[in-house]
């Protein structure tokens, strides 16, 4: 045979569906033949970089075949609402979707922003819960709506990599950005250092206060310079506003907020830190992102590790 286009290239139909009954019973018995007999889709809605690789290179190293799905540019339009008659734009539902992908995979990997227009839908993880119901294999946040504790991990053990005391001064501050982001970084920063043995200080213009149940025990300073006074970690993120009135938007894009040599010799020679992708010269200065003291990409690579643990940890591989 050399083409597959249709049953006329077939030269024996009936045998062919025996042959694939004995295939299927075969693969089963045989399973994947990966070195750990896993596999993992990554479900992208949204761009990336360090998430993509780094969930690829964790996943390549330990012998799990990942497979990247681009849904919004490669998939059906899916629907989330229940009972809902699809004569719309949705292709495909939910439950179907998450049942087929449940099926070929191990675990599934959702990366899913805040629409930033929805308050209540963002902050009820709308995609993410739905995944999480529909799916009968393990889900990994890979940036949702509302938290990235993916990212949140990754800075945790770069922090504990780098600190010089046991319980270091960490300060999440606000930076100018000329689009709306959402606030989940920020959010599974605070979430994770809470749980830290940190003076945790966060900073930001009024307008910009996150979830209080978020800010948990963290120190909020609206005075960026009085923050960074003996800072030993200045971990910086841009993010909309939060509350009800201007949920999503952009209310400042204030550069004195920018974070800049200046500002960070207030501190007790802070590491900078920042999730990536920044914006030089918006976020941070080249001055402040070319010094030595800016632990980016260090801080990026401990999203291997952060990939890895989890992945060890939820497919039970070493
Ligand atoms: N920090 C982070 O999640 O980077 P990407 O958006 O490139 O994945």
């Amino acid at each position: 045979m050399t083409n597959f286009c249709s049953i006329d290239d077939v030269d024996d139909p009936v045998g062919w569906i025996q042959s694939a009954v004995e295939l299927k019973k075969k693969i089963e018995q045989d399973g994947p033949f990966t070195k750990n007999g896993k596999s993992v889709c990554l479900l992208f809605f949204n761009p990336s970089l360090r998430t993509r690789l780094s969930m690829q290179k964790a996943s390549f190293n330990l012998g799990i075949e990942s497979f990247i799905f681009n849904l919004n540019t490669e998939g059906w339009q899916l629907e989330f609402g229940d009972g809902v008659v699809m004569n719309g734009n949705t292709s495909e539902h939910i439950i179907e979707a998450a049942g087929v992908m449940s099926s070929y995979f191990d675990a599934i990997g959702i990366r899913a922003f805040a629409s930033l227009s929805n308050k209540q839908e963002d902050y009820q993880e709308k995609i993410l819960s739905q995944f999480v119901k529909h799916c009968s294999v393990p889900v990994i946040n890979m940036e949702s709506a509302t938290s990235h504790p993916l990212q949140s991990f990754a800075d945790m053990i770069t922090i504990e990599e780098y600190k010089k005391v046991d319980k270091p001064r960490v300060v999440l501050s606000w930076a100018p950005h000329p689009k709306a982001l959402p606030q989940a970084v920020a959010n599974s920063f605070l979430n994770w250092s809470n749980r830290m043995d940190y003076d945790l200080v966060l900073t930001h213009p009024k307008g910009y206060e996150l979830d209080p149940g978020i800010v948990g025990n963290a120190t909020v300073e609206y005075d960026q310079n009085k923050a960074f006074d003996g800072a030993d970690f200045i971990y910086t993120k841009n993010w909309s506003a939060f509350n009800d009135e201007s949920y999503g938007q952009v209310v400042s894009q204030d550069p004195t907020w920018t974070i800049t040599p200046e500002k960070m010799a207030l501190t007790n020679a802070a590491k900078f830190m920042h999730c990536l992708p920044i914006r030089r010269n918006v976020i941070a200065t080249d001055g402040v992102l070319d010094h030595e003291s800016s632990i980016v990409i260090a801080q990026a690579n401990h999203r291997i590790t952060s990939a890895q643990a989890v992945l060890q940890k939820l497919l039970n591989v070493k």
